[in-house]
């Protein structure tokens, strides 16, 4: 069968489309990339805001009226439950985040409509890739128990899990073995690996509450995989900076200079209220212990503005402490407030004018500090890692450099383009706030 899958959400997510892809091609399906030409949609969900699920759901409803055969995957289907067939009457089938691996035995089945909301298929889904490319999301931990007053995420994607690193190493391995030269490590709270359940096996007893070392192990052993050449890894948290985490970013170059470190909020009663289990200085100090390794790694953030309560002071805490990290990018959500979680029974009270405006003057803040953040590199020589040709100028190839900043630069004519997953040395010659034009030396 013609199959396509379209994703919203994170890279969770977008890893799980592609485990569901693989399994879906290995059942013999053909994988399309044109809806019209599909057979059957499969689309993925998120919910982490009440916009996001309804961009997903809406989408299923139209393909659904256009007659396709239509599944939804993802956290979406989990928040809903058994309601997701009351807001989509003729949905074919339904599974929750743990259930993608029993899609292509549901597709078999052909009895519908169908809801799997359980873990059934989930070590199957994620060690199946798709072949081809140079880089790969390798899921290291899944679910969460942190909790968050604002995030759904717990209860959708339900208790943290670390699988096993034998199982993760070999993964790794495999993938390398067919030309993937950089891998991403996923999971919500990636350096609380080894955690919630031992990683290593018995040697590595579980830490309930702390960190382990487990995460930096991790780090080491893919190090030694040859043909690695990045290691990137998301997301992560201040209480996990340890030296032993330092060390490995010392120790090991394949770890690229790259932290997405999510702060959420600059005011410490707003992050005392959020349980984020951190202060403004202890952020702050994390990322002063991490930029010490090396002034020009690159931390890029999430910030939630219009949380319950927020007045400008704790929005202005915010922007200062913006700059004091310096952030190199960030992603500025509007809070929403979700179904079952502690900050749903506070009263919504930012209006939604100020939250656009919080937004608004946060993204203004971020194409200042990013240009400024990014003109230092002008001058020094990147190297980059080849995508192919620029969306905007084909003339142009694109690429990222360690710290996950998008290059772009002229192709020399006359010579054959450098393939996708090559290493160039660019030299910075220009910087945009979130991009750097090279040359080629
Ligand atoms: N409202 C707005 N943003 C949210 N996020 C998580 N939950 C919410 C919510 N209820 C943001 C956080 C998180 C990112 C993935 O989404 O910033 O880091
Ligand atoms: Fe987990 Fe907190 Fe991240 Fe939500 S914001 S996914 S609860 S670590």
């Amino acid at each position: 069968m013609k199959f396509l899958v379209h994703t919203y959400g994170c890279q969770m997510n977008v890893r799980d489309s592609e485990a569901v892809e693989a399994l879906m091609i290995a059942a013999g399906h053909e994988r399309v990339s044109r809806e019209e030409d599909a057979e059957l949609v499969i689309v993925n969900s998120c919910t982490v805001r009440q916009k996001a699920e309804e961009k997903a759901v809406g989408k299923a409803g139209n393909l659904i009226a256009a007659g396709k055969l239509t599944g939804l995957m993802g956290c979406a289907v989990k928040r809903l439950g058994a309601d997701v067939f009351s807001r989509l009457p003729k949905l074919d089938f339904a599974v929750g985040p743990r259930a993608a691996g029993l899609i292509p035995k549901i597709v078999a089945d052909g009895r519908f409509p169908r809801l799997e909301l359980g873990e059934e298929g989930m070590s199957e889904a994620l060690s199946s890739h798709v072949a081809g490319g140079a880089k790969a999301f390798v899921t290291i931990l899944v679910g969460c128990d942190n909790r968050c007053s604002y995030c759904i995420v717990p209860d959708v994607r339900g208790h943290e899990y670390s699988r096993p690193a034998r199982e993760v190493v070999a993964e790794v391995r495999a993938l390398a073995a067919r030309g993937v030269k950089e891998v991403c490590l996923l999971g919500q709270s990636v350096l609380r690996y080894g955690v919630a359940n031992a990683a290593w096996g018995a040697s590595d007893a579980p830490s309930p509450g702390g960190y382990s070392e487990a995460f930096p192990r991790l780090l080491e052993a893919i190090a030694g995989i040859g043909g690695i050449r990045r290691i990137r890894f998301t997301s992560a948290h201040p209480r996990g900076c340890t030296e032993e985490l330092a060390r490995a970013f010392r120790e090991f170059p394949q770890v690229c200079r790259h932290i997405h470190l999510p702060v959420q909020s600059g005011s410490d009663r707003i992050l005392a209220d959020m349980g984020r289990r951190y202060t403004r200085a202890e952020y702050l100090a994390a990322v002063a212990r991490m930029r010490a390794l090396d002034p020009a790694l690159s931390v890029t953030t999430d910030v939630i503005v219009g949380y319950p309560g927020e007045t400008e002071e704790d929005f202005e805490a915010t922007r200062s402490l913006m700059d004091e990290a310096g952030f190199d990018n960030s992603f500025i959500f509007k809070y929403s407030p979700r179904p079952g979680t502690r900050s749903a029974a506070k009263p919504d009270d930012v209006p939604p004018e100020e939250k656009e405006r919080r937004n608004q003057v946060l993204l203004a803040d971020q194409e200042r500090r990013g240009l400024e953040r990014n003109r230092r590199l002008v001058g020094t020589v990147a190297e980059v890692m080849v995508e192919g040709p620029s969306k905007r100028n084909a003339s142009r190839l694109s690429g990222r450099d360690g710290g996950n900043r998008i290059v772009v630069w002229e192709a020399p004519e006359g010579e054959p383009a450098p393939r996708e997953g090559a290493f160039v040395n660019v030299r910075i010659a220009d910087a945009h706030p979130q991009t750097l034009i090279g040359e080629v030396q």
